[in-house]
């Protein structure tokens, strides 16, 4: 699949199949991941792995907007650094760079995925404090997304349509 058309036919998917998603695969997509830009390289982010229904379900139950996330059998927690120094780099600066390529790094993960007949969903309805309970967070570093991930259970949802391209460009 060529870059565009993953681009254009990626869909956030909230449906899935309960076929497990193989280690090696898996793999594939963080490294892709991990591929991603990042500001001074630091390479902030940082993938918890689970498949744990357990801890999905009790995500879901703290979430208003993550009540699917049972249905998938993977998510991938993940976590960026805000903490590091960046010499004379403004610290609010630092910590947009974090989210910035973390960001980056969570589009290239999708975009694999998808490339591999995979579905995703990007969450940010998240609930900290139960994220640290259930999962052991490296000091430094705080959750910022989840990823539902799995392989979408039928007929992936059409596409929320898009602003006018002119809307958001201006050529100056
Ligand atoms: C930062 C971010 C947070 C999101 N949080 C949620 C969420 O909590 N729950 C959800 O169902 N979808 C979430 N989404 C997915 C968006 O709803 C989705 O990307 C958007 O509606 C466009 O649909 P598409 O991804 O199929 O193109 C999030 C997406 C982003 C980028």
């Amino acid at each position: 699949m060529d870059v565009m058309t993953a681009i254009r036919t990626r869909r956030s998917v909230r449906r899935f199949s309960p076929e497990e998603v193989p280690d090696d695969l898996l793999r594939s997509v963080l490294e892709a991941a991990h591929w991603a830009p990042s500001a001074h390289n630091r390479q902030p982010w940082y993938f918890i792995v689970s498949r744990e229904q357990e801890k999905r379900e009790k995500i879901a139950q703290a979430s208003t907007w993550a009540k699917f996330l049972p249905a998938a059998p993977v998510m991938i927690l993940v976590c960026t650094r805000l903490d590091y120094k960046g010499g004379p780099t403004p610290q609010k600066m630092i910590e947009w760079f974090s989210i910035q390529s973390t960001a980056a790094a969570i589009q290239n993960l999708l975009l694999a995925a998808h490339s591999q007949g995979l579905a995703t969903c990007w969450i940010g309805d998240l609930n900290s404090a139960l994220l640290a309970e259930l999962f052991t967070i490296p000091k430094g570093y705080e959750p910022v997304a989840i990823i539902a991930l799995g392989y979408p259970a039928a007929a992936v949802p059409g596409a929320p349509p898009r602003r006018p391209l002119e809307d958001v460009i201006s050529w100056q």
